[in-house]
Order: C-alpha cells, then structure tokens, then sequence
C-alpha cells in the first residue's frame, strides 16, 4: 500500500520525475472534506502515570535551574522509501510524559523556568507539550499526508486529550520555535536531550546562535541534561516496580508459550524462527512489542551472545537459549534468558556446565543488596565461574582461579566476555549514560532494578577446552529488584533449577 494517487502535487499538476503525485481535482477535495459527523468524545481520563512523571520532571528540572529543558519524543523513521518504522518514542520523553506505544511523533516535552513559586507543583518551572493534534477534516492533512493524515494513520489525539491524559499543557508544534528562543540570551539557557530528534537539535542550535550564547557555564550543557535524565532513572519508582513486574509476568508467559512450540521448531528447517516468532508474537499480543530483539539460538549459535538471526534448525539434544522480554505499552521491558533441553532433559556434560552458571548467579543473587556495589554481583559470580573452569581443568597451565581473578588475569573471561548486570527499565540497557561512579562503581539502593545473567559459552571449534565442551552455550538470566533488607527475584515463577526446568517442561508439554 503506497499513497499513490493522494500526495498532493504542487500547483495542482503532477511532476514528471514524481510517479506518485496526481493532482486533486477541486470536486475531489470539496466532496472529501465534507459530510462528517461530529468526532466522538473519545472519553480520554488522566494516566494513571500523572503524579508519577510530575514528581520526576521535578526532579529533573531541579537539578538546571534558570535553564528551559527540551525533550524530543523524536520523529517518524524511514524504514524504506516512503514507509516507516512502527514509532517509539525517545526513552526520556517516555519517562516525563507517561507516554508509550506508539505516542507521538514529533512531540516535545519543554520544561520552561519561571518565576520561583508559581510553577507546577508550587516549583520553578512549567511543563509544555509541544504535539502535532488532530487536523481538522477540511485540510489536506486529513486526507493527503500519508505520515500524518487521518486518512493514513488513524485520528491522533487533540490537545485537550493529551492535556487530560499527560497532565500537561499541551499546545501546537508550530508554536515550538518562538517558545524556545523566549529570552535565550537574556538570562535562559537552552539545552537540549541530544540523539532524540535531529531537526530539534538544529533548532535548539539557531536559536542559540541567533542569541550569540557562548560555551555553556556551570555544567548547563546538554550532555549534563543527557546524564541526568539516565541517572534519574537508576531507582525506580513505585509505578515503574510495577509496570517492570507487569513486564516480567508477561515475558515469563511467552517462554511457556515456546515450550509449547518446541516440537513444532524442531520439525521445522529454521526451527529458531519458530521460536523466535512464538515469542514475538505473545509480546504483539499481551505488549507492546518485544524489548530488543529476540535471541532463539540452538545449539552452538548459543555461543554467539547476540544471536538475532534465528535462522537455524532446532535438533533434539540440542540446548536452546532464548532472551527474550515483552515491552509492555507503557514501553517497560523485561530481559530474561533460559536455556532449555530440546528433548526436555538435561545431558549429563550440559548440567554440569548449567549448574555452574546457576551456581554464579546464586552467588550474585546474594551479593546483590543495599550498601553493596553494583561491581560487587559481577565479582561475584565471576568467583564462581573462575573455581569451576579450574576445576574442570580448563584454566591455562599453572593459573588457578586466584590468578585468573586478578586485574592481570582474566584468562576466564575467554568463556564469559560480557558482563553479569545491566540496569532495566523503559531500555533494556537502562541509564546507560549514567556516571560511572553511579553505575559500575555505584552502590546500590532499593529501587534499583537490574540483571543477573552469567553464562558459559564453549565455541565448537574452542581447542582449549575438552571436545565434550564444544558447541554448549548456557545463560541463566533474571530482573531482580533491590528491597530494603537484599534483593526479590521478579523473575522467580519461571523456573531456574535444572530439575525444575525439566519439571516444568514436562508439565508444558503434557
Ligand atoms: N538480553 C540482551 C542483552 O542484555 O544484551
Ligand atoms: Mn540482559
């Protein structure tokens, strides 16, 4: 489906070089834009995310004072030729407005300082929505744009729904430009969450132009306004425990939906892809969408960390290693990984190898508690890894699990090359721009809300480990909350045990 015969041809003629453009006749337009009822009353409430994002966009605003703070839901993306990705909005816009699926292109989020006192909430600064509404049936738009038109994508909502469901002002895009520049240069400072929305950044960059600011003072810069928004969403908030959980339970759904699938993946040439869209498919229905893209990989592919092809078959006795995570709509995801027996039952060399894993990631699972470090879980379970690979006698001659543990070894780190935590939330790899000493070297507090996923990966042609080794992959990965006194596994209802995996297998498959 192409919009031929509907762009609109300038002057009223087609271009030669355009094969798309047709002109409208004057009869067309008149009759296309009359005779419609009245647009219902969609009957829009208040998201139940308003408290939740006025107290964040509080927070952040606090930390630029006198500055106007600009936001980007980001664009429509080009996928090919004149058709576009689905649209998700920029991870921050979709934390201070509340906003997700596919809510709203082009958007901006503003939060403009203002006298102190008589901003929202009794604070500095006032929150504006900068949206593109619902055009009005007697405009091209409605009919003719095949971005943005009624016609093409469905009726968007109007600024007095998007003030009703956000709780913020909402007001035309068109006006953005002259609210940004008020007073840049005398006294406000612009700055902008950069890699959201190009054209906003050129804009942002014009008007500071145009107002002849020089370098940014204090630590106002956008990269600091980047920083801080990721760094807000290190603790979670009750509302985002909750969506995470929603996002859990759904995922946790999605692995039974492919145990259920597995006997159709193992008579099928690509059987990965029967996974792969198995789960795919659960996260369309019961999600948004899937988080990142789904990992289906049997057999030696588990040893290739971000398996996304799925092109593979599915043999039985092969392990299968699927992460996967349902994004529910309000664009919060879950990261899980299993690893499951085709057949249903663990080989005697593939739970030797899982146990290990399982065991390094009990290890994390008790390091994981307020006042410990965010390193602290990866050391951990690198403790267990390290003792079991020199008890299988795979470390290099004469380097024991000690060495191999130190800043100069590392030499275990050839089975395992990733990391053991991720922090989790609207991304998969949430606060990713945080510092580093809040991150790495940070310490962790309740709310946070991250991965625990070690694994063991043993290349099929890996000539320093025993050929029995060779082509088994193993990840065990879970999204774990911080509690006051240690830590609640949110993925706990999906079995990780070995005999429980089998048990539940067994149960799946009748
Ligand atoms: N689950 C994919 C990753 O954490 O990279
Ligand atoms: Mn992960």
């Amino acid at each position: 489906m192409t919009d031929e015969n509907t762009t609109p041809a300038p002057a009223g003629e087609a271009k030669a070089t355009d094969h798309r453009s047709r002109p409208h006749s004057q009869a067309f337009v008149d009759f296309i834009t009359a005779q419609w009822a009245p647009r219902a009353d969609l009957g829009v409430l208040p998201s139940a995310a308003v408290p939740f994002t006025a107290a964040r966009r509080a927070r952040l605003a606090e930390q630029f004072p006198g500055a106007r703070l600009v936001i980007p839901a980001g664009p429509l993306k080009v996928r090919s030729n004149d058709t576009d990705y689905r649209f998700r909005p920029h991870s921050t816009f979709a934390h201070l407005t509340g906003l997700g699926t596919d809510q709203e292109p082009d958007a901006v989020l503003v939060l403009n300082p203002v006298e102190a006192g008589t901003g929202d909430g009794g604070g500095d600064f006032h929150a504006e929505l900068y949206v593109r509404p619902l055009a009005a049936r007697d405009t091209e738009e409605f009919y003719a744009d095949s971005r943005y038109g009624e016609f093409w994508v469905g009726a968007r909502p109007s600024l007095d729904d998007v003030t009703t469901f956000t709780g913020i002002e909402a007001r035309h895009v068109d006006a953005l430009r002259d609210a940004l520049a008020k007073d840049v240069g005398a006294g406000v400072v612009l700055l902008v969450v950069s890699g959201a929305d190009e054209t906003v950044e050129t804009l942002v960059e014009a008007i500071r132009a145009e107002a002849g600011e020089e370098a940014a003072e204090d630590g106002l810069t956008d990269e600091a306004l980047v920083r801080a928004a990721s760094e807000l969403r290190l603790v979670k908030d009750d509302l985002e425990i909750e969506q995470l959980r929603e996002a859990v339970d759904r995922t946790i759904e999605g692995f039974a939906e492919v145990v259920r699938a597995l006997p159709r993946a193992v008579a099928h040439r690509r059987g990965e892809r029967v996974i792969e869209t198995t789960f795919d498919a659960h996260a369309r229905l019961e999600g948004n969408a899937v988080g990142y893209e789904t990992i289906a990989a049997s057999g030696e592919h588990a040893t290739t960390l971000h398996w996304i092809s799925n092109d593979g078959e599915v043999r039985e006795g092969d392990l299968v290693l699927l992460d996967a995570g349902v994004e529910i709509d309000s664009l919060y995801t879950a990261d899980l990984t299993r690893t499951l027996p085709v057949t249903g039952s663990y080989s005697e060399v593939q739970r030797r190898v899982y146990q290990a894993v399982l065991d390094a990631a009990d290890a994390a699972f008790a390091a994981a508690r307020p006042g410990a470090r965010f390193l602290d879980v990866h050391e951990a379970a690198m403790k267990v890894i390290a003792e079991r690979l020199e008890e299988w006698g795979l470390l290099p001659a004469g380097v024991t699990a000690a060495v191999a543990l130190t800043p100069e070894g590392q030499q275990h780190r050839r089975w395992m090359v990733h990391g053991t935590s991720h922090h989790l939330g609207l991304d998969v790899h949430d606060c990713a721009q945080a510092r580093r000493e809040l991150y790495q070297e940070g310490v962790l507090e309740p709310g946070m809300v991250f991965t625990i996923e070690p694994g063991l990966y043993f290349k099929a042609d890996d000539l320093a480990v025993p050929e029995e080794y060779r082509g088994i992959g193993v990840r065990i990965e879970d999204d774990v909350l911080v509690t006051a006194d240690g830590n609640e596994n949110l993925s706990a209802a999906l079995p990780r045990d070995p005999s429980a995996v089998e048990e539940w297998m067994r149960s799946l498959r009748g």
